[in-house]
């Protein structure tokens, strides 16, 4: 079973506060989105594995670390995605980008895929799939499926809201992904939108409504 991770950071519940409020704007929607997604890095990188090294400071030798060559790769699903990336590369500036298109059917609530490039060596790399929402799960188990085809071993997917319906689906369809979470919400309403979530959360980045 995958492990959940419910970020509890009180810089990060602060700000999922602020853009779930419904007068908030696009311009401090976007740099909020990209605030959290740096912090919930920052928390979700506590795993990565370090080398010891000897250096020198302009005093004496000593023996320090340095993160160890495993490279990463982040990959938004568009177009809320988009909205993390900059914050998580603020973090990780080597990660290279890759991205996934995938839209909501309005009336089945299917993942529609109409977009996918990736760094060529994606396969050798640790990926992290962002995405501000997790509602029914079936974007992101898309998403997540489609690396595993092109062989992408190591899959984190971190998400800013939850519903406990897409939660559960990722760790039916995705055991071996560990998940982190900004806040889990209590449910969906009849239109898929997770309550009380945000709303659009690709409508208030971009401003489309
Ligand atoms: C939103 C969101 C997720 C998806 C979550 O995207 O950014 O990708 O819905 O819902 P799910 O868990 O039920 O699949 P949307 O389809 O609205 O596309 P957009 O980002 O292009 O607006
Ligand atoms: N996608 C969103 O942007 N918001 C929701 O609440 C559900 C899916």
């Amino acid at each position: 079973m995958s492990n959940v991770f419910v970020m509890d950071h009180p810089l990060i519940q602060h700000k999922i506060g602020i853009i779930r409020r419904k007068e908030t704007g696009s311009k401090e929607f976007r740099e909020m989105i990209s605030e959290i997604a740096m912090l919930m890095c920052y928390e979700a990188t506590r795993d990565l594995k370090l080398s010891d090294i000897e250096i020198e400071t302009p005093i004496a030798k000593m023996a320090a670390k340095e993160l160890q060559g495993k490279k990463l790769a982040i990959v938004p699903i568009l177009r809320a995605g988009l909205g993390m990336v900059e914050g998580m590369l603020t973090m990780v500036p080597a990660a290279k980008v890759g991205h996934i298109g995938l839209y909501r059917d309005p009336e089945t609530l299917e993942p529609v895929e109409y977009y996918c490039k990736l760094p060529e060596d994606c396969a050798e790399r640790d990926v992290f799939v962002v995405d501000p929402m997790l509602a029914t799960g079936g974007s992101s188990v898309a998403a997540i499926r489609l690396l595993k085809e092109r062989g992408v071993g190591k899959i984190r997917f971190m998400c800013i809201i939850a519903a406990p319906e897409g939660m559960e689906k990722m760790q039916r369809e995705h055991p071996d992904v560990d998940i982190y979470i900004g806040a889990l919400d209590s449910c969906l309403n009849e239109h898929g939108y997770i309550v009380p979530g945000l709303g659009d959360a690709g409508d208030r980045i971009f401003g489309t409504k």
